[in-house]
């Protein structure tokens, strides 16, 4: 079985503590840090932004993928690349103009991803596949953290994995909601390539870089 990539999310750390979260993730199985940021208008929450991924990024270690559950992201992918993004994924649900947006982010020098929800057709990606490096294949409706995995998912991912195949991209599929040790296996033999996990990482008893650790081994 290849070796996913590992994405705790940031939104299930301790917020209070965002310096200790941070560093403690430096030295754990953690290949990038996910930073989920939600404007109470594409989804009906409101997380964190510019001021608060700055803040992080004196700290990280490893690379920051945000997660920009916002509308209008093409307003904003300067700023975010300027507070520290590696790559950043919008959602295909937020963006008439995809292929702009898709571009605006490549120009910027960050990894360019988008996002699926679950309601929305794998389809959709055929013509913009070609063009990404990351697709985010929503496992939960996005807005919180802690929700239970739609089993339907498995299915998307199998879908955009050959999707990509058929493009020529080499695009790496993640998949963000509800992951844990009871789907992760399944999910990377169906192609996922990222793994993004908040609840499941932060509130193991353990900690998360026990947590990871374990996640990293059960999947080897
Ligand atoms: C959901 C966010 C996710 C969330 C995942 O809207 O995009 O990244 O933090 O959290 P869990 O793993 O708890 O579902
Ligand atoms: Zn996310």
């Amino acid at each position: 079985r290849r070796a996913p990539l590992l994405a705790p999310s940031f939104l299930a750390a301790d917020l209070a503590n965002l310096q200790a979260e941070t560093e403690r993730l430096a030295d754990s199985a953690a290949d990038w840090l996910h930073f989920d940021v939600m404007d109470g208008r594409f989804v009906p929450n409101i997380s964190f932004g510019l001021p608060v991924l700055q803040a992080v990024r004196r700290y990280a270690r490893q690379p920051i993928d945000v997660h920009l559950m916002i509308e209008e992201p093409q307003n904003y992918l300067a700023a975010f690349r300027d507070a520290g993004a590696d790559s950043i994924t919008v959602h295909y649900e937020a963006c008439p103009h995809l292929h702009r947006v898709v571009q605006q982010i490549k120009q910027l020098g960050c990894r360019a991803g988008v996002a699926i929800n679950p309601a929305t057709p794998v389809a959709l990606l055929e013509d913009i596949a070609a063009d990404l490096d990351l697709v985010l294949v929503m496992s939960v409706n996005p807005g919180f953290g802690g929700q239970a995995f739609i089993p339907n998912t498995l299915k998307k991912v199998s879908q955009v994995k050959s999707l990509l195949l058929d493009a020529g991209s080499d695009a790496l599929i993640e998949v963000d909601g509800g992951v844990s040790l009871a789907n992760a296996g399944p999910l990377v033999d169906a192609g996922a390539d990222v793994l993004v996990a908040g609840n499941f990482v932060f509130s193991a008893p353990e900690g998360p870089v026990a947590t990871l650790a374990k996640l990293r081994e059960h999947l080897a």
